[in-house]
């Protein structure tokens, strides 16, 4: 059998600076000799793409809608890249993943848990991140910071309560899964965040980061 990559996901709310920091690991790997795929959702594939574009600036789309959206861009990264990639020994960074629908979706819109864990079993064929790392910052800071990069998709738009609810869905899930998870203290300079998730990385997937 061929060695399995890492799957790496990058979760947190609006702002919280996944996608600087996804491609700072991205370079640490790469330097450390590893073969890097860095993706995102919803995406990653052109398929995905395409429904991304129709979830971030279609709809309304009411909550099943969205994550049945969600999970079905998602369906096409699993299988159209990241699993192909693992398969291939890569090392696979991905900004946001299934965590993002429970997130948002469940926490924020009050989707029911069940109908995530139902669509998450017809699609993920049962893969699950290696490490999910949660950028924590406080919900004004990171709705700031998305607006001062002209960010105004469909979610931004939407009320700080709801932000409120996701920054304390992803707390949620990091508690209930600690060793899959760490939340990282994302209110600080990027080197600094960076530095905090590169120890993290070598903490918990010994081997990865020299
Ligand atoms: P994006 O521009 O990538 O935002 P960010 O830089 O904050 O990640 O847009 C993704 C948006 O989609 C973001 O607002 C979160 C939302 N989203 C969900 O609501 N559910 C999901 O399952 C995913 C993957 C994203």
């Amino acid at each position: 059998m061929a060695a399995r990559g890492a799957f790496i996901t990058l979760e947190g709310g609006e702002g919280a600076g996944k996608t600087t920091q996804l491609r700072r690991l991205a370079e640490r790997l790469r330097k450390a000799g590893r073969e890097v795929v860095e993706t995102r959702e919803p995406g990653g594939t052109p398929s995905a793409e395409r429904l991304r574009a129709v979830l971030l600036e279609g709809g309304p789309w009411e909550p099943v809608t969205q994550a049945l959206l969600h999970f079905a861009a998602r369906r096409e990264h699993v299988t159209g890249l990241i699993l192909p990639s693992l398969a291939a020994g890569r090392v696979v960074l991905s900004d946001r993943f299934a965590d993002s629908t429970l997130a948002y979706q469940c926490h924020g819109l009050g989707l029911p848990r069940a109908v995530w864990d139902r669509l998450a079993e017809v699609t993920l064929e049962g893969l699950r991140p290696d490490l999910t790392l949660i950028l924590d910052l406080p919900v004004e800071r990171g709705l700031a910071r998305a607006a001062a990069r002209g960010g105004n998709n469909r979610y931004e738009r939407l009320p700080e309560a709801f932000h409120a609810r996701v920054r304390a869905g992803f707390r949620a899930i990091a508690a209930a899964e600690p060793r899959r998870c760490a939340v990282v203290d994302a209110d600080a300079d990027p080197e600094t965040v960076a530095a905090r998730v590169a120890a993290v990385v070598a903490e918990r997937l010994p081997g990865l980061l020299p």
